[in-house]
């Protein structure tokens, strides 16, 4: 993340790793390995960033957004940990997985143990409402990730079905994070909504971006394999494109490929994403998106935080990494 975006919020945002390192403490010696690992591998940290910049925009950061932030990149961390068993995924933030380093099961337990303290911050806040609400985010993020999995390597998936996909897993958390910041400033009902479509808008944009990257990405800047979502039978924008507009044999390629989660036709697979304009196809569907965010902003007071939130958003969708 560029750091003129974060300049305006430098010092709280060294205070966030601070919490989250708070956070990890536990007597059971793997929970600290696992996170730490995790957690040290970096990340973007965009979430927390997300929180920061809303609440500045809204007037000021307070201890509480402070913890909020890093509660919501805890949430996030649990997913990563739970999605890269489920997606067999071996490389994250440019670092083997932590279940292809320490197993599946030590992720997946450690994933609870994360969300769940999580949840024990959230208490400490003493804010209803935000329990509440990141009560139900984080339901939608699990139901999310299930739909995903039931629809795995099924070709006749439709394109509404996959932006609720998206919504769910990735930009409900984006949106919870734009929002929680205005919850816990009690802001009027117009400016919280108009973060939470901020956020919700830029989540799907993002995670298009991450779907296009998944197919055209570079290892080395996305820090993630590419051809994941193949070997997973996921059905993402640049197949879905090429379903749509392909020829009726690349279409039947496709479609069996999805079917048998057939990863190793990754290289064929690519060139019928080229030549139906599935990349492109994705771009502009996550540029929708994005725009659809920035507009969101016009309800806030045009300050530095909020600038910094529209560069955010200017950069979700032609990133490398
Ligand atoms: C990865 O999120 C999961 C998606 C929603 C695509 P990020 O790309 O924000 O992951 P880190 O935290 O920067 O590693
Ligand atoms: C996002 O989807 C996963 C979560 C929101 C947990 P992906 O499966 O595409 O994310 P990456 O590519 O593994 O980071
Ligand atoms: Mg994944
Ligand atoms: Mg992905």
């Amino acid at each position: 993340m560029n750091v003129a975006i974060k300049d305006s919020v430098a010092a709280e945002f060294a205070k966030v790793d601070d919490v989250i390192v708070e956070l990890l403490q536990s007597d059971v010696e793997m929970v600290e390995n696992i996170g730490h690992y995790i957690i040290k591998a970096g990340g973007k940290r965009m979430r927390p960033l997300l929180v920061l910049l809303s609440a500045k925009a809204l007037g000021g950061i307070e201890d509480a957004h402070i913890r909020f932030a890093a509660v919501v990149e805890f949430i996030h961390t649990a997913t990563l940990l739970h999605d890269d068993v489920v997606d067999l995924s071996t490389l994250r933030r440019g670092m083997p997985t932590a279940n292809a380093e320490f197993g599946n099961a030590p992720s997946v337990l450690v994933g609870d143990f994360i969300y769940t303290r999580a949840f024990q911050l959230m208490v400490g806040l003493a804010n209803m409402p935000l329990l509440a609400h990141m009560a139900e985010t984080t339901n939608t993020i699990a139901a999310g990730e299930v739909m995903q999995l039931v629809h795995a390597g099924d070709p006749d998936t439709q394109a509404d079905q996959y932006q609720e996909i998206i919504r769910r897993k990735t930009a409900a958390l984006f949106a919870a994070a734009c929002h929680g910041a205005a919850l816990l400033h009690d802001a009027s009902a117009d400016k919280a909504n108009a973060l939470h479509d901020f956020g919700m808008h830029l989540g799907i944009a993002f995670q298009l971006a991450d779907d296009l990257l998944d197919y055209a990405g570079n290892p080395d800047e996305t820090g993630k394999n590419i051809g994941d979502d193949l070997s997973e039978g996921k059905i993402t924008l640049p197949l879905l494109h090429a379903m749509k507009v392909g020829a009726e044999k690349d279409r039947r390629f496709v479609a069996d490929t999805l079917r048998n989660k057939e990863g190793g036709a990754f290289a064929d697979i690519m060139a019928i994403v080229q030549r139906t304009g599935g990349i492109e196809a994705t771009r502009e569907a996550a540029l929708h998106h994005q725009h659809i965010a920035i507009a969101a902003l016009d309800v806030l007071e045009s300050n530095e935080a909020t600038a910094a939130l529209g560069m955010m958003a200017n950069r979700a969708v032609d990133r490398q990494g």
